[in-house]
């Protein structure tokens, strides 16, 4: 019998306060048409200073687990980039949370493609027989790790959690994963400072995102388009046997060039990222479930799942929806 991993619930959680374009425009020398036009960002949503991202992923969880109608599950993938602690990771701390105890529990770094990365992990797991459930998740206070006097940036990025539950099917399911990094590339997109690194920068919380942004949005569409044909290859599939892309939300010009690619029409195509700007490792998830409880998704729709990050990382799976 062959072995997949299924969606059986998903769940999101966006911090209350919202910042607006027009309320940027008052703290820094930038315009809601510029923001909007290169970026398609209207707002972000940005934790509270005593929210932290375990509270945010706690919460996201906790509508994953109602959904799927479990309370427990055999692992947790967390991935952030900015967990609460140096460690124990999120992953912990969220199990805590969550009451669940003794199975593997870890966070994934790897920024923006973070979730492919979790979600591809948790695949394997569930596909070897290691577990039978799996909770996964994107949770960041990216809002922490950004400079908000640097108009470069500031008005790219905002906090947010999604979470999807997994568990062993016969049936698709996942179809497949397809993870990818460059090193090369650790300086176009960073914070260049760490705990074994400038710690003081750190604690001074000072050590905050830089980008060279036309070089990201170069070696993005680049990549993604790659790994649609890479996608669709692996599982012998043309353009048109695609029903909906949920793309990682960092600008809807990079969006737009990846559906190009795959022929689908916008309204194939889940965006969040007016509403919530660039969520980081959260932003898939979160797409994924606004759509899912929206209804878009029918029985048997075959969805690509892509992102790209800081690493570079890049990476995508093929999911058959299951009602
Ligand atoms: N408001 C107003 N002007 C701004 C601005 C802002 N928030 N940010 C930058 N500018 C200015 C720049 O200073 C520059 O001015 P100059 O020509 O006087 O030097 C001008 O706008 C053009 O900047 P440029 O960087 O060439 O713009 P762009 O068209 O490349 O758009 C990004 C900038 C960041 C929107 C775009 O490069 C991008 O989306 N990159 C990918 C970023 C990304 O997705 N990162 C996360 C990946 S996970």
């Amino acid at each position: 019998m062959p072995r997949y991993s299924r969606i059986i619930g998903t769940g999101s959680y966006l911090p209350q306060r919202i910042v607006t374009n027009a309320e940027l425009e008052t703290r820094i020398d930038t315009t809601d048409a510029w923001i909007t036009e290169r970026t398609g960002i209207r707002q972000r949503h940005v934790a509270a200073d005593d929210e932290f991202t375990v509270d945010l992923a706690e919460a996201a969880s906790r509508r994953a687990l109602e959904a799927a109608g479990l309370d427990k599950v055999d692992l947790i993938v967390v991935a952030t980039t900015t967990p609460d602690r140096v460690f124990p990771s999120t992953a912990c701390l969220l199990q805590s949370r969550l009451d669940i105890h003794g199975g593997p529990a870890f966070d994934v770094q790897a920024v923006c493609a973070g979730f492919m990365y979790a979600l591809s992990i948790a695949d394997h797991y569930i596909k070897a027989g290691t577990a039978n459930t799996a909770l996964v998740l994107g949770a960041e206070t990216f809002s922490r790790i950004i400079d908000w006097t640097d108009r470069n940036t500031c008005v790219l990025f905002g906090d947010g959690a999604g979470a999807v539950v997994l568990k062993a099917d016969n049936t698709p399911g996942i179809l497949s994963t397809h993870l990818h990094a460059d090193g090369d590339y650790a300086n176009c997109l960073h914070v260049p400072h760490g705990v074994s690194n400038n710690l003081a920068s750190v604690l001074a919380g000072t050590a905050f995102v830089e980008m060279s942004g036309r070089e990201v949005f170069k070696v993005a569409v680049q990549k993604l388009g790659e790994l649609v044909d890479e996608a669709l290859v692996a599982n012998g599939l043309e353009r048109s046997d695609i029903d909906f892309l949920v793309p990682h939300q960092a600008n809807i010009r990079i969006i737009t060039a990846t559906a190009r690619k795959l022929g689908l029409p916008m309204e194939r195509v889940v965006l969040t990222v007016a509403e919530h700007g660039n969520t980081s490792a959260a932003s898939i998830p979160l797409a994924l479930d606004v759509a899912a409880r929206r209804g878009d998704f029918g029985n048997g729709d075959r969805l690509l799942l892509e992102g790209f990050g800081g690493g570079f990382t890049w990476g995508g799976a093929l999911v058959e929806w299951r009602e």
